[in-house]
C-alpha cells in the first residue's frame, strides 16, 4: 500500500518505519524540506510536501499537532480519500475539540480515528504486546473500505484492530485519551480501571 504521512515528526517516524518494514511504501511530509528529507532518509521513506504526500497515499495519515492541522489540510485533495487521524486536541488533560469530526467536515475525506490512545514509544515496539496480549487498536470510521485499509495497517504493527464504531464514536476515543492523561498525571495505571471482558456485565 502507498501511505502518505502529513507530518515528519515522532508519530510519522514511528508508524511510518513500522509500515515500511511491513512492505508498504511511505512518503512523509513537512514544512521544512531539509528536515523532512533528513528524517525520511533515516526511515527509508520518500520525502515530499504536504500536497505530494496527500496525492501519494492510498491511505493518508494526519500526524501533526492539532493546532496546526487546519493549516496543513487547507486545500489538499482529500475528498473521498482515506484519511487516518491520530491527533489529540488535548491540553492540560482537557479535550479542546472533536478533531476527527472536524477534519471530516473540512476535508470531505473518509476519516478513520486510530492510533491516538498510546504514546509514540508504544508504536515503535515490535510488536506492542503487554502481559502476553497484543495491543488492541480501536478504529472509528463510517466508510467500510477506509476502515478495512486501516485494519490492515493495524495488523501490520502486530496489533489487533477493534471495531470502534462509526465516526461519531471518534470523539469518545479522543475524550478517553484526555481522561487517561489525567489519570497518568496522578501516577495511576489507567489500564487497571477496566475489568476483563467476562466481568463487564457483572461476571
Ligand atoms: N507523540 C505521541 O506520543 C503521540 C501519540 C498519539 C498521538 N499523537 C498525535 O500525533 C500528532 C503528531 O504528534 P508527534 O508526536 O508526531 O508531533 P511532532 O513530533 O511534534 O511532529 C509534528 C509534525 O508537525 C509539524 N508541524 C509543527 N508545526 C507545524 C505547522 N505550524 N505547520 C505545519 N507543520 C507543522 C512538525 O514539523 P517541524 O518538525 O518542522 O516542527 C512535525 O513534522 C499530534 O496531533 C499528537 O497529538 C502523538
Amino acid at each position: 500500500m502507498r501511505i502518505g504521512i502529513l507530518g515528519a515528526g515522532d508519530m510519522a517516524d514511528a508508524l511510518g518505519t513500522r509500515w515500511i518494514k511491513a512492505g508498504h511504501e511511505v512518503m512523509i511530509s513537512g514544512r521544512d524540506p531539509e528536515k523532512t528529507r533528513a528524517r525520511a532518509a533515516g526511515m527509508d521513506a520518500a520525502a515530499g510536501t504536504f500536497r505530494q504526500a496527500a496525492e501519494f497515499g492510498e491511505v493518508v495519515l494526519l500526524a501533526v499537532r492539532h493546532d496546526t492541522a487546519d493549516e496543513v489540510l487547507e486545500g489538499l485533495p482529500l475528498r473521498g480519500r482515506t484519511l487516518v487521524d491520530c491527533t489529540n486536541a488535548v491540553e492540560d488533560g482537557r479535550l479542546l475539540r472533536d478533531m476527527a469530526a472536524h477534519i471530516a467536515r473540512d476535508t470531505g475525506a473518509h476519516v478513520v480515528k486510530a492510533f491516538n490512545l498510546c504514546h509514540v514509544d508504544v508504536w515503535r515496539m515490535t510488536p506492542p504486546v503487554f502481559g502476553g496480549r497484543p495491543l488492541a487498536v480501536p478504529l472509528s470510521g463510517d466508510d467500510a473500505g477506509a476502515v478495512a485499509a486501516v485494519r490492515e495497517l493495524v495488523g501490520d504493527l502486530g496489533c489487533v484492530p477493534v471495531d470502534g464504531g462509526g465516526l461519531e464514536r471518534a470523539a469518545l476515543a479522543e475524550a478517553t485519551m484526555a481522561f487517561m492523561v489525567g489519570l497518568w498525571a496522578t501516577g495511576a495505571d489507567a489500564q487497571a480501571i477496566v475489568p476483563p471482558l467476562e466481568y463487564v456485565t457483572g461476571g
